[in-house]
């Protein structure tokens, strides 16, 4: 990707629905036995690759324009795969359909691209052995590819988790609907609960409040349609580069603003961004709004480490909107950033670097001194193969006035298909 500097963003957009909820959509319809709807399913190349494991095991679904068509199959209508289930780059497939398949009553093989098989699994191999599946890994049973013997009738347990992850919280309450007794999870810090949210919707009998979470199984879904609000983590890229660049004002409609998702945007307005939230309500048991944003002057703020969980896929936005505040911001406590699509932290060091920002690495996060649009130099980066370390750099490349390279930007596809073309759109 090539980007020149520009002087501002104008307009009213949307931006695709939600990686998160389009997995969760996807896979919950699949095992409810009934026929789902899927309005504004995010077709990025993760979501895509969920939709072709559910295939492999026997799921129709179909797809119309923007839409699905979910023909859901009872968990013993699945049918044991012929060949390896692919997940590319996308831990939510590898870790939520992990839940799912320990629950079959065959074997699988789930594997995913050389960043997935080098990301941690042993926090689900564990919780879901507890449960009963047999299952194992390479590396010691720590890393995909996955090998899965399904057990029908997994046990409910009671799980005092030690880290915040909703892949891993929804790994384990995808296997705990088909499971015997209740399921209870507690996480140290709250993190997203679109499962448990979707699963509500539903009608399962579930409680969950901050940190906890219940699951009885007793109790057969019912499906419904489901709407896919427009994705936050998407809209943030919009929303930091309207901050950054004078004279700009963008609309983003129907994005989802589930509390657990929306945290950076308190972070944002403490820095001192302008920015509304209009026109609430809910939808799918999801709260979704308009997200007005302002050019404005940000300055650093103190990021508390019990927020990471909450602002985890937003710190490499984040860390973009520091370099453009006036001051000091730190990030501690982040180490999970190492895990992700690539170590975040190192590649946010390495590559923000190159285009002039001022950014020392911590063990746990990272140190940035922010200055103003004048210190981005533009130059060649790389992505890492990372979404969204790409955009961060495409956003702050906007202020340059030099040219920059954006190499392997391809990954972008993976959550927001379409993000140059919008900038393209709010540009003219
Ligand atoms: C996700 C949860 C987060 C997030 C990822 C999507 C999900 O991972 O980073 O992009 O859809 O559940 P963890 O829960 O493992 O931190």
């Amino acid at each position: 990707m090539e980007i020149q500097g520009i002087k501002s963003l104008n307009g009213e957009i949307k931006v695709p629905g939600d990686k998160s909820i389009s997995h969760r959509s996807a896979i919950i319809s699949s095992i409810t036995g009934q026929n789902v709807i899927i309005e504004n399913y995010l077709f990025s190349q993760d979501c895509i690759n969920t939709i072709e494991v559910l295939r492999d095991l026997g799921v129709k679904i179909e797809k119309t324009d923007n839409d699905l068509l979910i023909h859901g199959a009872k968990i013993t209508d699945l049918s044991e795969p012929s060949g390896v289930l692919e997940v590319g780059n996308s831990g939510t497939s590898i870790r939520l359909m992990a839940g799912v398949l320990a629950s079959t009553n065959f074997m699988s093989v789930i594997s995913g691209d050389h960043s997935i098989n080098n990301r941690p699994m042993k926090r689900i191999i564990d919780p879901l052995r507890s449960m009963g599946a047999a299952i194992f890994g390479r590396d010691n049973n720590t890393k995909a590819p996955l090998v899965i013997f399904g057990k029908r009738n997994l046990e409910g347990k009671r799980f005092d988790l030690p880290l915040s992850s909703a892949q891993v919280k929804s790994c384990i309450l995808l296997a705990a609907i088909n499971a015997d007794g209740v399921t209870e999870i507690i996480q140290p810090e709250i993190s997203r609960d679109h499962t448990e949210r979707m699963l509500q919707y539903f009608d399962a009998d579930i409680d969950f409040d901050g940190k906890y979470t219940r699951l009885d199984p007793a109790k057969k879904l019912v499906a419904k349609n489901i709407y896919v609000p427009g994705d936050i983590s998407s809209a943030a890229f919009i929303i930091v580069a309207t901050l950054i660049l004078k004279c700009s004002h963008t609309i983003i409609r129907d994005v989802g603003i589930n509390p657990t998702r929306s945290y950076f945007l308190d972070i944002l307005k403490n820095m001192g961004a302008n920015i509304e939230i209009k026109n609430k309500r809910t939808i799918s048991n999801e709260p979704i709004a308009d997200i007005e944003t302002f050019s404005s002057d940000l300055f650093p703020v103190e990021i508390k480490k019990e927020w990471i969980p909450n602002i985890i896929d937003e710190i490499p936005v984040l860390a973009a909107a520091a370099a453009m505040a006036s001051g000091r911001t730190v990030i501690e406590g982040a180490g999970e950033l190492r895990n992700k699509e690539s170590d975040r932290i190192s590649s946010l060091c390495t590559q923000l670097k190159k285009i002039g920002v001022d950014i020392r690495e911590k063990k746990d996060g990272f140190e940035i001194i922010g200055n103003n649009e004048s210190c981005i130099t533009g130059g060649t980066v790389e992505s890492m193969g990372d979404h969204r370390i790409a955009m961060s750099l495409a956003i702050l490349s906007l202020l340059s006035k030099n040219k920059t390279i954006i190499l392997d930007s391809g990954c972008i596809d993976t959550s927001f298909p379409g993000f140059k073309y919008m900038l393209k759109k709010l540009m003219a």
